[in-house]
């Protein structure tokens, strides 16, 4: 087997992660979650989940992770016996359908850029406008196209490739995202736009929990990249015991910071054009927001800039999904890494093709494994760590923590019960959901077409 990689820095590993986490989750999924689920309640419930379930659970992947020095499914393979050796599988299936489809989004981002650079946002027109873009061979020769940076910077290996990039992309994230915060502050309406979405009303928590409740914790899990091996992965490349816990916190608070501050970009844009941000669902940055970028000033350079920078974390993101099923083909197939992340690629985009042809697969892909695949491995590796190798978890998160007291103890009792269980409820719940689905739009569309 060819010698393992590791990372050059620790803020090597940390950029990468946070590039992971940061990603369509903040900047596309984040707000238009907020306008669907009412504004600052869900802001309130979602930073508590952040907390209760997403810390802990990258804790769980890290030790896994950094014990093994593996892939997921090698991981598993090491240290678990019988069942849980397959848990590995159901995280590099959650990473190849959801690259897949994950590719096609952020091809629409690169596509809004340009549209931006022409001045060529309509305030009239833009579903149609956002029709055009979403769907054809437009789209499909955009996905190609991300699929081919994606491949390229993976092909390069753990140090030139990831890491190098992230420490290109993530602090320019950041410094772009507070620019333009600070840039849509002085636009009218602001203020109501911040009351909107800071001051929660209690009775709207109250009377809406049970959709807001998944609905965040969904959001959570996906945003921290969780449930499918990531953080895992990236912790398997550390080769040296460090902090994990610290390391862990860095990364939900930074992914959290941007979410945050996408929220504070997207709400005084929507406010000042006059549109109602939890009218458009999904389609919020690419249909409202574009629209509203047409009526502010500056707008088209505005978007460019915005589209931009959610296209950069795209990439820093799909990075690392592709990084979880090249390292697993790497390890347990012995191919070079140029060579598997050149046939995954392809397999990534002919597989994500029919989504950049109808919005529909892209539900499909989504509600699997978004909503089932990534809380099922979320709760199977919840599990795993909690109950079946809990002295080796304690002994691992204590490597590099001086003074770790009762806290590791009491993390296991967090992954045992309260994470165990909402994540249970998550996926009999999106289960139901997918049902519907599946039975539902799925048929129908299914009957038109065929
Ligand atoms: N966290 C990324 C985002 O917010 C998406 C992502 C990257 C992801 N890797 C993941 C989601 C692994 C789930 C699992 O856009």
């Amino acid at each position: 087997m060819a010698q393992r990689e590791s990372w050059a820095t620790r803020t090597g590993f940390i950029l990468a992660a946070v590039g992971s986490a940061v990603g369509l989750g903040n900047i596309w999924r984040f707000p238009y979650q907020v306008g669907e689920q009412g504004g600052a309640a869900f802001l309130f419930i979602y930073l508590l989940l952040i907390v209760m379930i997403g810390f802990p659970v990258i804790l769980a992947e890290f030790v896994v992770g950094r014990n093994t020095e593996r892939n997921p499914v090698g991981a598993l393979k090491r240290i678990g016996s019988g069942a849980w050796t397959k848990i590995g599988w159901v995280f590099v299936t959650a990473g190849f359908v959801i690259l897949s489809y994950y590719s096609v989004i952020a091809g629409w981002t690169v596509r809004y850029v340009l549209i931006g650079l022409q001045g060529g946002y309509t305030a009239d027109a833009a579903p149609e406008q956002f029709g055009a873009v979403a769907s054809g061979l437009d789209a499909v020769g955009l996905h190609a196209l991300f699929m081919l940076g994606v491949i390229v910077i993976v092909a390069l290996g753990i140090e030139r490739g990831i890491e190098l990039s992230v420490k290109v992309m993530v602090p320019a994230i950041i410094v772009i995202s507070l620019g333009l915060a600070a840039y849509v502050f002085t636009l009218e309406g602001a203020a109501d736009a911040y009351a909107y979405y800071l001051s929660p009303e209690l009775s709207t928590i109250m009377s809406e929990w049970t959709t807001i409740l998944p609905a965040a914790a969904a959001q959570a899990f996906f945003t921290l990249s969780l449930g499918m091996g990531v953080m895992m992965t990236y912790a398997s490349y550390l080769g040296e015991d460090r902090n994990l816990a610290s390391d862990a916190g860095i990364i939900a608070v930074l992914d959290t910071f941007i979410a945050f501050t996408a929220g504070l970009i997207a709400f005084p844009i929507l406010f000042a054009a006059g549109i109602d941000p939890g009218a458009s669902g999904p389609s919020l940055i690419f249909v409202s927001l574009a629209a509203a970028f047409a009526e502010i000033p500056f707008g088209g350079l505005l978007g460019a800039i915005f589209f931009g920078t959610v296209a950069i974390a795209a990439l820093s993101s799909a990075i690392s999904i592709m990084e979880v099923v090249v390292s697993y083909l790497i390890d347990e197939w012995d191919i070079d890494r140029i060579p598997a992340t050149a046939t995954l690629g392809v397999a990534i985009f002919l597989f994500g093709t029919p989504a950049a042809l109808d919005l529909v697969f892209i539900d499909l892909y989504d509600g699997f494994a978004n909503s089932i695949l990534l809380m099922l491995g979320g709760l199977l590796l919840s599990i795993f760590v909690g109950w079946i190798v809990p002295d080796l978890a304690l002994e691992e998160i204590e490597k590099g923590i001086k003074d770790i007291g009762s806290l590791g103890v009491a993390w296991l009792w967090f992954v045992r019960i309260p994470v165990v269980v909402a994540l249970i409820g998550l996926v009999a719940l999106n289960a139901w959901n997918y049902y519907g689905f599946l039975t539902g739009s799925f048929a129908d569309w299914l009957n038109t077409t065929l």
